[in-house]
């Protein structure tokens, strides 16, 4: 069981993604407990002011101190300890190894940064930053939906059984070897033999094969960091040698 509290401007941006599918199943069976909180009921002037011009000049708007603070501080003390995230550009790379982290602790309590940034003395009330890519979003909002999918199928009872979130992509550092399902032959495009063949042992071979060479012609880069066994690198030689411009050869 794992709780995610959210404090948002938005709050409704949350509803459908939390409405459907695996995230929903999860919640009604309590595997994990999603709660948001508006940013703007912890403003306490009459206008509920959330943001305000930077100190300095400058275009656009920064999120005041006051009512985040305030929001975090309130749900720290109502629900317990928790590990606060700020949700911004500039935070750490969310990644596999970061969901498997985050996935440890039973209270998230992840802030949504929105308009040009929020003002740096909030930092000193969060743990983490955390960032889903070098690109700038609107807001914290979708990064949040991001960070709570990636998160929960590391929780125990998200996913059906039979699911091996750590057979994975990236668990071992490789893209996923090609899948495929009825019927037979699609369009003329035919499933490969050995899928077929029922021979366990060639077809773990295949996979793997097929795995490296998706991920020598696709993200080099992975290839790097994983441990390759003596029998991965004869088949990467064997892959190299081959023609692998093309990805479907
Ligand atoms: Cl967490 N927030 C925003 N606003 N933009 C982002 C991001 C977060 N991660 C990548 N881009």
């Amino acid at each position: 069981m794992i709780r995610f509290d959210i404090l948002t401007l938005f709050p409704e941006m949350f509803q459908s993604p939390l409405a459907s599918s695996v995230l929903k199943k999860a919640i009604d069976r309590g595997v994990i407990r999603v709660s948001l909180f508006n940013i703007r009921d912890f403003t306490r002037d009459k206008h509920r002011v959330v943001d305000d011009s930077p100190y300095g000049g400058g275009s656009g708007m920064v999120m005041k101190p006051g009512p985040i603070v305030e929001g975090i501080e309130h749900l720290k003390s109502t629900n317990g300890s928790a590990r606060v995230i700020l949700m911004t550009p500039q935070g750490m790379p969310f990644d596999h190894n970061q969901a498997k982290r985050l996935s440890q602790y039973d209270h998230l309590l992840l802030v949504c940064g929105r308009y040009e940034g929020v003002d740096e003395r909030v930092r000193e009330y969060v743990d983490d930053e955390v960032s889903i890519g070098d690109y700038i979003l609107m807001g914290g909002e979708l990064a949040v939906m991001v960070v709570i999918d990636a998160v929960s199928r590391f929780v125990p009872g998200v996913l059906g059984s039979g699911v091996s979130v750590l057979e994975e992509s990236f668990a071992n550092s490789l893209l996923e070897y090609p899948q495929y399902t009825r019927p037979r032959v699609f369009r003329g495009k035919r499933v490969p033999e050995v899928l077929i063949s029922g021979n366990h042992r060639q077809i773990a071979h295949w996979r793997r094969k097929e795995a490296l060479k998706k991920t020598l012609v696709r993200r080099a880069d992975l290839l790097e960091k994983v441990d390759l066994s003596e029998a991965d690198r004869l088949l990467l030689e064997e892959i190299k040698r081959g023609d692998r411009k093309t990805e479907d050869n």
